[in-house]
């Protein structure tokens, strides 16, 4: 007898929370509609009370996604819930999600509030979401280092009240597997309405085990949902990876005896696209997703391979969708194709100018690069970003010299606004002197947290190299990503996009502030 492991992937509303992950609402969309092709059961797609930009992002993609739940974070109260649910309004299926500190720890701290007071708010703003959405989920804030008897009884009253999921957070990541696995048993069975919810886990990866106790909530714990996010994307360590609890439950399917509706050949995709969009990369030996995932360098892994794949290899490298990284276009390509693939990676271009325009960036990266592949149109687009009339800043040219010997200079044009720049610099290489030559002109002031430069498609220098520059200024984190053949413009290219997202000074209320 098997039975369901329902997969909720947050990486749109708990990965984004990541400093610098911030998404646009068409970024948003795009990864959403990459989830629905996924099949996960549940997206969390953001927080709407936080801001608008998230409300209409949520809005969005209740409205565009069909056949997985579409779901809106909301704190304890009237305002949040009624935010959420106008979000979700005509999306196919929607849930609200609730969530309310319950640790002393942060009642007392965060919250100023006293336990009584914790309980009576749990309970009105899961009544009051019940009468706006079927589905409502509530989440304990730091359950996991919350007193249990306390637990038994907000949790028995929202269930009471009408909630139909139960999330335990490990808001902090301090559980150890065996522990956090038995403390949800005993809420399970201490609660005497436990069996009206799905239980669910979601745990952060601060001491590197969010895998093992998500796994263990499941197995000891018996819970029947699990939270995650692609590349375990979130705040600090982050949050469980999506690919490794899909993959250890469905590669030890004999152990864990339960069914998942997730398309593994997916996984791969769904992984650069969050990469690629996000500029968080993904560590190499990262387990299913790093790009030596399936690769085996020494030379006894390789014979054993040859003669039998399975002496080394537990999963298959197109199971989880590496074999997507085809060429999938060429110089020859016409428009039509071109607009299929991007019909095919989930990129919709209403206006037929926009089309237009990207075809003729299309042909001219096809000039300069042989075989195109799903991450160059990806990145193609997300070039916009720096080149679009509606950004603020936008690359037009640069141009530098280096010499062995000599300190490198560049000169970048650049739009700001209505005003075109030209501005030059020198530096200690031709990065540091192109990125010096706009800060003369932008004067930004803002701090350099993190530069760093990847091959889009590995295997060859043709490679488009993807540049991602993490800035920070008066209290804000933003990444910029940039993506050319030639690895200084893609460095100019993210230079700007991070100062456009500093420009679009977009206030957000974070979920666990
Ligand atoms: O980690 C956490 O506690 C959360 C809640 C908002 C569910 O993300
Ligand atoms: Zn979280």
């Amino acid at each position: 007898m098997t039975d369901r492991l329902f997969i909720f992937d947050t990486t749109l509303r708990d990965g984004e929370q990541s400093p610098g992950a911030s998404m646009t609402k068409d970024e948003k969309l795009r990864i959403a509609r990459q989830l629905e092709r996924l099949k996960v059961d549940v997206i969390e797609a953001g927080f709407p009370a936080s801001s608008n930009g998230d409300f209409e992002a949520v809005r969005a993609i209740a409205q565009a996604i069909k056949g997985a739940t579409v779901c809106a974070l909301a704190r304890a109260n009237d305002r949040d819930v009624s935010r959420a649910a106008d979000a979700l309004k005509g999306g196919e299926s929607t849930r609200i999600h609730i969530f309310l500190a319950t640790s002393d720890l942060h009642m007392e701290k965060k919250l100023r509030m006293t336990r009584e007071q914790v309980f009576e708010q749990a309970k009105l703003s899961v009544r009051f979401a019940r009468n706006l959405a079927g589905d409502v989920e509530f989440s304990p804030e730091d359950g996991y280092r919350s007193d249990p008897e306390f637990l038994y009884r907000v949790l028995e009253a929202v269930i009471a009240e009408g909630a139909t999921t139960i999330n335990i957070p490990d808001t902090v990541g301090y559980a150890v597997p065996e522990l956090y696995g038995e403390f949800l048993l005993d809420l399970r069975r201490r609660i005497p309405n436990a069996d009206k919810a799905v239980w669910s886990v979601h745990c952060h990866n601060d001491l590197g085990m969010a895998v093992a106790n998500s796994l263990a909530g499941v197995k000891i714990g018996g819970a029947r949902q699990v939270e995650c996010t692609i590349n375990g994307l979130g705040e600090r360590a982050g949050n469980c990876s999506l690919e490794e609890i899909v993959m250890a439950v469905k590669t030890r399917k004999d152990y864990f005896k339960l069914d998942i509706g997730v398309d593994a050949t997916q996984i791969v995709p769904a992984s650069r696209l969050v990469a690629q969009t996000t500029g968080f990369v993904v560590q190499p030996n990262k387990a299913v997703v790093g790009a030596n995932a399936f690769a085996h360098a020494s030379g006894i892994h390789q014979d054993g391979v040859l003669k039998a794949r399975d002496t080394y290899e537990i999963m298959r490298a197109e199971d989880v969708g590496w074999a997507t990284n085809r060429i999938v276009l060429g110089k020859l390509s016409g428009r039509n194709a071109f607009k299929q693939r991007l019909k095919e990676l989930g990129i919709e271009m209403e206006a037929e100018a926009d089309v237009n325009n990207a075809f003729a960036r299309f042909k001219e990266l096809a000039d300069r690069k042989s075989d195109i592949f799903d991450e160059d149109i990806l990145a193609l687009v997300m070039d916009e970003a720096v080149t679009a009339e509606h950004e603020h800043y936008r690359f037009i040219s640069l141009s530098q010299h280096s010499e062995t010997g000599e300190r490198p200079q560049a000169s970048v044009a650049f739009a700001a606004g209505e005003v075109q720049h030209h501005a030059s610099s020198d530096g200690n290489g031709p990065v540091d002197a192109s990125l010096k030559a706009i800060e003369s002109k932008v004067a930004s002031g803002a701090d350099m947290l993190l530069y760093s430069v990847n091959a889009i498609t590995s295997g060859s220098t043709e490679s488009q190299g993807e540049v991602t520059v993490r800035l920070q200024h008066g209290g804000r984190v933003v990444n910029g990503v940039g993506a050319d053949p030639d690895i200084i413009v893609a460095s100019a290219k993210a230079y700007l996009a991070a100062l456009n997202k500093l420009h679009s000074k977009t206030e957000r209320v974070a979920a666990q502030g």
